[in-house]
């Protein structure tokens, strides 16, 4: 693993980035990337186990890296947690450069009509989407403005802020209104040059996918390869990672208040 970037090639040397929702998917590929592009990287979430597991795995590959890999326990619905997540990553590694807030749910297994879905569900998928990426990017701001730094404020939205049909009421709200977060932020804190993007994936067989559609992967795989306007396109979590180093890095370093699609061309048509 670590000899994938090569030292000179690697965009992140030395950043310290937290990644919310990073035991698994894209949170878990992200982390890889970072690392493997030389950031310190704190994984948080709410599968402690899956959590652990990949931090020691991630520093097994990576010797040279293994004091650059760190898992915390942070339910992002709660602003004690995020507010001890983002103390933990300055007081471990000195500051905070990327804020990638990027844990999220989809709700009920099954996709219930709007007229049997709950308000339960409802407020659980504005917590954990909405709420969770409203508080990592206040607790971020407010140890990036004074370190005067500069950062990165990552959110990840989905392609449902692009078309519809792909997911429930309270899920496309959710990610409307991340995007709504990222354009006020994207305002209120580039004086300070923090800049504030969302990356919107297309549909990626995580296990948040799998459990939703209960078919196996090459089925989801093959059926988004028949969609996608790119020929035989499948999108990856290692496509949504390549995005987030992008976006966190001085090649994106003019880049602010964009919600970056990356889904084959899928919500174009
Ligand atoms: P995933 O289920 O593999 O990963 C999501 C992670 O978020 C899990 O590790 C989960 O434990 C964590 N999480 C859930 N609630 C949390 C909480 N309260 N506090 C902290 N962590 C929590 O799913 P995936 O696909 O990697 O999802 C990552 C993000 O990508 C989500 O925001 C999702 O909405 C978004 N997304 C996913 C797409 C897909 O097709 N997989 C498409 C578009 C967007």
């Amino acid at each position: 693993m670590d000899s994938s970037v090569a030292k000179s090639k690697r965009r992140l040397e030395g950043k310290v980035a937290i990644i919310t929702g990073g035991a698994s998917g894209i949170g878990a590929a992200t982390a890889k990337l970072f690392l493997q592009h030389g950031a310190k990287v704190i994984i948080a979430d709410i599968q402690d186990q899956l959590g652990i597991s990949l931090s020691k795995s991630l520093a097994e590959h990576c010797p040279a890296a293994a004091n650059n890999i760190h898992y915390t326990h942070c339910d992002v619905t709660s602003e004690p947690d995020v507010k001890s997540l983002v103390d933990f990553a300055v007081s471990k590694f000195g500051n905070l450069d990327i804020m990638y807030n990027n844990a999220g749910i989809v709700g009920d297994h099954e996709r219930l009509p709007v007229q049997d879905s709950s308000t339960k569900d409802f407020k659980r998928i504005m917590d954990v989407n909405l709420l969770g990426a409203f508080l990592g990017a206040k607790h971020a701001a407010r140890v990036m403005v004074p370190a005067k730094r500069g950062g990165v404020i990552l959110f990840t939205t989905s392609m449902v802020t692009m078309v519809g049909g792909m997911a429930t009421p309270a899920y496309g709200a959710s990610k409307h209104a991340v995007v709504g977060i990222m354009r006020e932020l994207c305002m209120e804190l580039g004086e300070h040059g923090i800049r504030v993007n969302c990356i919107a994936p297309g549909t990626v067989a995580t296990p948040m996918t799998m459990e939703q559609v209960k078919v196996d992967r090459e089925v989801v795989e093959e059926f988004f390869k028949s969609k996608a306007v790119l020929k035989d396109t499948v999108v990856k979590e290692e496509d949504i990672a390549e995005a987030a180093v992008y976006l966190s890095s001085d090649e994106g370093k003019v880049v602010s208040g964009v919600n970056l699609v990356v889904d084959g061309g899928f919500s174009s048509v």
